[in-house]
């Protein structure tokens, strides 16, 4: 394991020792959050934690959770979620996040606003004075609107990306496209978040504006808790 894989799993076990018998958990996605499933399915079959079920915020998670032995629920069943626990690209003081750099931000969104406890866990990589610092803002967007919203985005100052995999476009679970907006270092994420809110061709973006409660950052000087202020 390298040593940032070994600063994200830290972060994951931690944040799975907040879950508790009979909750029902949101389920994140990317490779800080695959330390997380595989140390709730080893709680789950270990008889340590019982009666837990997961709402899984991509495809790629659904499989893991399968394959972990932790079962499964949907919004049908449990339309409130009791902890998510998720990764994040970028983290501001605010704990504001940027999400998406693995694709499934419609879904993790989705989550997160269900959710009553959202949990993030990240390597200290991840904390930025601005969102936009080192990341560009990943957007979500139909493919019919897809030239609209590149230009609606670089007209507020963005350089846009469409996302791409082998010379292909990457597609999300939802089959729609994935812009990456670089914006730079925002003064004022929430206004961002607003305007692109209010595009009708953009399904979703990686803007998590108050949604995080707590971070539990690993770094090589240990492990920080940092809570949401009330
Ligand atoms: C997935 O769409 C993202 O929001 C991830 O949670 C985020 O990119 C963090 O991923 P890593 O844990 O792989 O860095």
């Amino acid at each position: 394991m390298t040593p940032q894989e070994e600063l994200k799993q830290k972060a994951a076990v931690i944040a799975v020792g907040f879950v508790e018998s009979g909750m029902v958990v949101g389920l994140g996605t990317g490779s800080t959050t695959q330390f997380a499933l595989e140390r709730l399915g080893e709680r789950i079959r270990s008889g340590g934690l019982h009666d837990i079920v997961g709402i899984p915020s991509s495809l790629r998670t659904e499989k893991a959770a399968r394959e972990l032995g932790i079962p499964l629920t949907d919004f049908e069943t449990h339309p409130l979620i009791d902890v998510t626990i998720d990764g994040a690209d970028e983290v501001d003081p605010e704990l504001n996040l940027i999400k998406g750099g693995g694709g499934a931000l419609l879904r993790e969104k989705v989550l997160a606003q269900a959710t009553r406890r959202n949990i993030i866990i990240v390597d200290e990589s991840k904390l930025a004075p601005r969102l936009g610092t080192t990341w560009a803002l990943p957007v979500e967007v139909v493919p019919f609107a897809r030239p609209a919203e590149e230009r609606f985005l670089a007209s507020m100052g963005a350089a846009v990306t469409l996302r791409s995999k082998g010379g292909r476009p990457v597609t999300t679970d939802q089959g729609n496209l994935l812009l990456d907006a670089a914006f730079g270092p925002m003064e004022n994420p929430a206004a961002i978040a607003e305007k692109l809110n209010g595009r009708a061709g953009i399904v979703e973006h990686g803007l998590f504006i108050g949604l995080a409660h707590d971070v539990i950052v690993a770094g090589r000087e240990g492990v920080r808790h940092l809570k949401r202020r009330p």
